[in-house]
């Protein structure tokens, strides 16, 4: 396995490497867990070489977010990979992916960015985090510009993130084909992300119930219930059951399009996002007849 900070380090081991040979990137922020696993898995059995890439990235961090805080452990994340069988990790500093320090503000307005449609970013997450897909739809362009991967891997946790990347991807011709991994989860029902990392105990023992929220809908809904109001309903009654989780916002839209629903025809996407102390959680599960 190859650890490279540099693009250029990046692109010569590539242009050396790939002839004749498929490419899977699978972009992360690193403090990799399972979930990112299934992810590095699915890239491994399509690819001849897996790029994995870690970098947490300072334009989709809003002002007073955990920017600072987000776990960084890129030691722990090289033995992750080296067992995950990865052959290529890309790790750069943001002085070398953006060329300037992006902690100084100028970069916001000196800097190409890429802006996914309005419509798909000022909904669910993006309500309360303004510029976040911009931010990533920046990012991912770059990575996707600099590995050229046949193949790239995106979680269905991030399901704002995905249907966004999917337009991005179709709209700016960019050749790579976009797949998608479902939702790891442990045990309990909590889906695995770098930021439970944050959770208290108690409040890790909590947070199954957005799951089991989400779970009573999808129950709900295959007993044949299409209404909106019914379906976030039945995830709202599930959470009043613990009073320290606070709703960010429960939603129901078409999975590719993000345009809110009122009824359920062929498909729904009913996400959820919620704070459980300063943490905040997302989770959702796709409604599609059985
Ligand atoms: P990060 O949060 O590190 O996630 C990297 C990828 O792993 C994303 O595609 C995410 O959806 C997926 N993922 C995370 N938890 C998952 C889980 N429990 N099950 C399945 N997939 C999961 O998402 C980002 O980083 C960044 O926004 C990024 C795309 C790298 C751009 O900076």
């Amino acid at each position: 396995m190859r650890l490279f900070t540099t693009i250029a380090g990046l692109r010569c081991h590539l242009e050396r490497h790939r002839t004749q040979k498929t490419v899977g990137l699978v972009p992360t922020m690193g403090a990799l867990h399972p979930g990112h696993l299934t992810l590095i898995e699915r890239a491994r059995r399509e690819n001849a070489i897996v790029v994995v890439s870690i970098f947490v990235n300072p334009l989709q961090f809003g002002p007073g977010e955990d920017l600072q805080q987000y776990p960084r452990q890129l030691e722990e994340d090289q033995r992750f990979c080296q067992q995950a069988g990865v052959d290529v990790i890309f790790a750069p500093t943001a002085v070398e992916l953006y060329g300037d320090d992006p902690s100084d503000s100028d970069i916001l307005t000196e800097f190409t960015q890429v802006q996914p449609p309005p419509a798909m970013t000022s909904i669910l997450c993006g309500h309360s985090r303004p510029g976040h897909f911009q931010g990533v739809a920046t990012v991912v362009t770059k990575l996707l510009n600099l590995v050229q991967p046949d193949r790239a891997y995106f979680g269905q946790k991030d399901a704002q993130q995905l249907a966004i990347i999917r337009r991005l991807v179709a709209d700016l011709n960019i050749p790579v084909t976009i797949v998608s991994c479902s939702i790891a989860r442990e045990p309990s029902g909590l889906a695995y992300s770098s930021r439970n990392q944050y959770l208290t105990p108690a409040q890790k023992a909590q947070a199954p119930i957005l799951y089991k929220g989400l779970q009573n809908a999808q129950n709900v809904f295959q007993a044949g219930e299409r209404d909106r109001t019914s379906l976030i309903a039945a995830v709202t009654s599930e959470l009043s059951w613990i009073e320290e989780i606070q709703v960010e916002y429960i939603e129901l839209v078409h999975p590719t399009t993000l345009i809110p629903l009122e009824q359920v025809e062929d498909q729904g996407l009913l996400a959820i996002a919620a704070r459980l102390g300063s943490t905040r959680l997302i989770d959702n599960s796709l409604l599609r007849n059985r």
